[in-house]
Order: C-alpha cells, then sequence, then structure tokens
C-alpha cells in the first residue's frame, strides 16, 4: 500500500489529556509554514487540560468528551458523533491517556490513527516510558511515533528517537530532555507523512513497519 501525498493539506484532529506540549509545537510548526497539516479541533478527555490553553491560543475549536463519568463504549460514541461532524484525514495522539477499543479503531481504519510514544518501542509500553527506561538503568531512550493499531503500543513504527542516559543525569533532566525531543520530531514527522511518498511495509510474524520511499 502506497501513500503519494496528494496536493491537499491533510487535516488533523489531535487528542490529548495533559500538558499540551507536543500539541503547542504542532501547532506552531503549522503557523511557521513547517508542519503542512491543517489542525481541525483539538479533543480532550479531561476538561481544562493544559492542552486547551495552546487551542485558545491557535484558535483550534475544543472539544471536551469527559472520561472520567463514562464507560469506555459510551465515551467513545460521544467522539463519534463529534468526529462525524469534522473532515478530517489522520487522528493525532499527544498524550492521550485512553486506550481505544479494537472497535473504534476498525471504524476509523481508512484513516490513520498516529501516536508518540516515550520510550523506545517494544521497550517499556505502558506509561511513564522515561522513569521506566530509567529505572531499568536503561543507557538510551528516546521516543517512538507510531501508527495505532488494535494493540497498546504496538502498531508500524513511523520515526524513532533516541538519546543517552548518562550516569549523572536524574529522571527530570531525562524527562526534560526526552519532551524536548518529542517536540522537535513531531511536528516534523507529520510534515514528512504528509510531505513524502511512503508506504506499510510488512515484515514477518505479522510485524509492519512504514518506510519512507
Ligand atoms: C509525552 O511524553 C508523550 O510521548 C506521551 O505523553 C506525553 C504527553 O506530553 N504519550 P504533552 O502533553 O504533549 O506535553
Amino acid at each position: 500500500m502506497n501513500r503519494t501525498p496528494s496536493n491537499l493539506t491533510p487535516s488533523i484532529v489531535v487528542f490529548a489529556s495533559g500538558r499540551g506540549s507536543n500539541f503547542k509545537a504542532i501547532c506552531q510548526s503549522v503557523r511557521d509554514k513547517k508542519c503542512n497539516v491543517k489542525v481541525q479541533a483539538l479533543i480532550i478527555n479531561i476538561p481544562n487540560c493544559g492542552a486547551t490553553q495552546f487551542a485558545k491560543e491557535y484558535n483550534i475549536p475544543i472539544y471536551t468528551i469527559d472520561s472520567t463519568t463514562m464507560k469506555r463504549s459510551d465515551h467513545e460514541k460521544e467522539i463519534h458523533k463529534v468526529l462525524n461532524n469534522i473532515t478530517f484525514d489522520w487522528i493525532v495522539l499527544a498524550g492521550y491517556m485512553r486506550i481505544f477499543s479494537s472497535e473504534f479503531i476498525q471504524k476509523y481504519s481508512n484513516k490513520f490513527i498516529i501516536n508518540i510514544h516515550p520510550s523506545l518501542l517494544p521497550s517499556f509500553k505502558g506509561i511513564n516510558g522515561y522513569q521506566q527506561a530509567f529505572n531499568f538503568g536503561s543507557k538510551i531512550t528516546g521516543h517512538t511515533i507510531h501508527l495505532v493499531d488494535e494493540e497498546c503500543d504496538h502498531g508500524a513504527i513511523i520515526s524513532q528517537n533516541s538519546f543517552e542516559i548518562k550516569d549523572t543525569d536524574s529522571i527530570n533532566a531525562i524527562e526534560e530532555r526526552g519532551i524536548e525531543l518529542e517536540n522537535k520530531m513531531y511536528p516534523k514527522v507529520l510534515n514528512d507523512l504528509a510531505s513524502k511518498n511512503w508506504k506499510i511495509h510488512d515484515l514477518p510474524n505479522q510485524r509492519k513497519k512504514v518506510v519512507f520511499l
């Protein structure tokens, strides 16, 4: 399956739950014409989370779908209602702390769902990737930008970027360096997906990866 960039700028919906530094970095890069996507909306599941301040700054519509009071299936029904009224090509997860059901992933199988995870997958899945690597005594860490499939932190890898954990580093220093690298690379990789030819390449053992052509 080959992807050839069309003349159209991909439209994206960003999902976030927290601080929102990756969302901010994407909005900034779009404004500075370094990332050729159009941010149509921000969907959050935690009311007033940090990402909302950047949505206001960049005039992006915010949809709050509070997940704290709803079971997953009802929450996803509410997301569908919102997405039905938005034209978009990709869902971009930027610190969205909810796992989608298989039904959700299948429903949007004609779109791309992209995530950034704070570890070099398949190591350290789940939450607090930098902390996990630090506690394990890893000498490198980094992030993985990947397509989302039905398994958590598993889909086709698009890009991985690493940095060294020095013996003298504190966990705070690692997390700071980690998020700085994420904020630099996420918009860049989204721009690569928008502007280059790429395909999803099948590997043995049913693995897949994204290959730029
Ligand atoms: C990032 O570390 C990202 O990799 C992970 O959640 C964190 C979100 O940070 N999925 P922010 O909200 O974008 O600042």
